[in-house]
């Protein structure tokens, strides 16, 4: 990639403090420091990357209260997304009121604000940029399509379609197809108007110049069409950021790299890779389902169970023979692998892209959030997977994992993938359509 330097503007990168969020932030970080600016990551005290991994960029802790306020442990994610923006925002404050003084001592006030970059999430970050008279701009690591939906809710509400109403889970949303009332991302949250006031704060642009999205256009074209008439402000498509740029990792949990050996020892397109992302989790009944389904499909399978997901014991000797379990995988190299066949996934949006632009078709077990939506389209849009239910019993597992792995429509799932693949990397060279985008973002930048 062509490196230009137009003399060094700060950013300040306000990421949110979950793995699916963090990895996408830091990779635009390096993208964008590729690009000639430089790049200080605020982030909390709660789940932050490894600075050494990235030694690049300035870190700078901002206090947060989860751990004052007992908010750790909780599973309900708009819980901590609330307290981080309540208490971070003082904090933040007074870190870029500091920053702001020392580039006007250093550069006599002939430099540039810096700019701030947040996740969606983080919304106080546009709050206090807005209070200190910085730039702002809002990162979404979600995609577009999602985004959209967070924009329909308070019409559906109004037209009576939320709450959901009974016997409408398969019908389709009105105004945005293909998903259906089961796609929305809804499920599992314990207090659904926390949620949709939260969802609509976190979409709303107010004072931001543009807002950038993790994804491409050969993707999601008209979602992001209509997400741009949408929004009063540029959208720009910059994705997939993985592949975009060689970035250190940024994971919170130590990789476990035995598996990339035991990989090496397994024939081509054999492997079935589970994983369930970094936050949804499978209670004991659902962990012993599909301990006994992976088991009976005898394909070879590398399954990652995040520290705390404890398998009951009798399975451990059966599980030895056939699979690998880790607590956490170099994901992308995994998913790289020769050996790798298929992926039973969450459909997190990094998974899924990171699963596409490997080439390998996936099983889809979507939990909460986006992951519903992402696997509407990966099921009905892309057809590069297919969704399962929930709460499935083993002989169902053994059933789906024979479909992909075995069957001819796992054949043609990869076919298609593989040329879904093509397509993106096309979209990413010099002079595609990414490349437009990153150079229009580049001058919004400059001049906001
Ligand atoms: C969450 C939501 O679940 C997701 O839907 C939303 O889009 C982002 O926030 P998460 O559950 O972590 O994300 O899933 P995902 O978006 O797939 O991100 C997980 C990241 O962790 C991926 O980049 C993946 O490569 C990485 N990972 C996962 C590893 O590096 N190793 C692992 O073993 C598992």
């Amino acid at each position: 990639m062509e490196k230009q330097r137009w003399g060094i503007r700060k950013l300040v990168l306000v990421p949110c403090p979950f793995q699916g969020h963090i990895n996408p932030m830091l990779q635009l970080g390096t993208l964008l420091h590729a690009n000639g600016f430089s790049i200080t990551v605020a982030h909390t005290k709660f789940n932050f990357p490894n600075p050494e991994n990235h030694p690049d960029f300035t870190f700078l802790p901002i206090p947060d209260a989860l751990f004052d306020r007992g908010i750790t442990s909780s599973i309900d994610l708009t819980d901590i997304i609330s307290c981080l923006n309540v208490s971070c925002k003082a904090p933040l404050k007074n870190s870029l009121a500091q920053i702001m003084e020392s580039e006007k001592e250093n550069h006599g006030g002939g430099q540039k604000l810096p700019c701030v970059i947040y996740d969606g999430s983080m919304y106080f970050a546009e709050a206090v940029a807005h209070e200190l008279e910085l730039p702002s701009i809002m990162l979404r690591t979600t995609n577009a399509s999602t985004l959209l939906t967070y924009y329909s809710f308070p019409q559906l509400q109004k037209e009576g379609y939320i709450p959901l109403q009974d016997g409408m889970s398969l019908a389709l949303v009105p105004g945005l197809y293909p998903l259906r009332f089961k796609d929305l991302p809804l499920a599992n949250f314990k207090n659904l108007d926390i949620l949709l006031q939260l969802m609509a704060r976190t979409s709303d642009i107010r004072s931001s110049s543009a807002v950038i999205c993790n994804t491409l256009d050969c993707l999601e074209k008209s979602s992001l069409a209509k997400l741009q008439e949408q929004c009063k402000v540029p959208v720009f498509p910059i994705g997939p950021l993985h592949t975009i740029v060689p970035s250190s990792s940024s994971s919170l949990l130590k990789e476990d790299r035995s598996c990339i050996e035991w990989l090496n020892k397994q024939s081509h397109n054999s492997v079935l890779y589970v994983s369930l992302g970094s936050i949804a989790s499978m209670n004991q009944n659902e962990l012993r389902e599909m301990a006994k389904g992976l088991t009976s499909s005898r394909q070879p399978f590398l399954w990652v169970l995040r520290p705390g997901s404890l398998l009951p014991e009798d399975f451990d000797e059966s599980i030895g023979e056939k699979g690998l379990i880790v607590k956490w995988a170099p994901q992308k190299e995994v998913l790289a692998h020769k050996a790798v066949g298929g992926f039973w996934s969450h459909c997190g949006w990094n998974s899924t892209l990171e699963s596409i632009c490997a080439g390998v078709a996936m099983i889809c077990q979507p939990c909460f959030g986006d992951q519903t939506v992402n696997a509407r389209l990966v099921s009905h849009v892309w057809k590069v997977g297919f969704e399962v239910d929930n709460n499935l019993v083993s002989i169902e597992i053994e059933k789906a994992i024979r479909r992909l792995m075995l069957d001819v429509e796992g054949q043609e799932l990869r076919h298609r993938v593989i040329s879904l693949k093509k397509k993106i990397e096309l979209c990413t060279q010099e002079g595609a359509s990414f490349c437009n985008s990153l150079s229009e973002l580049r001058k919004c930048i400059l001049s906001c």
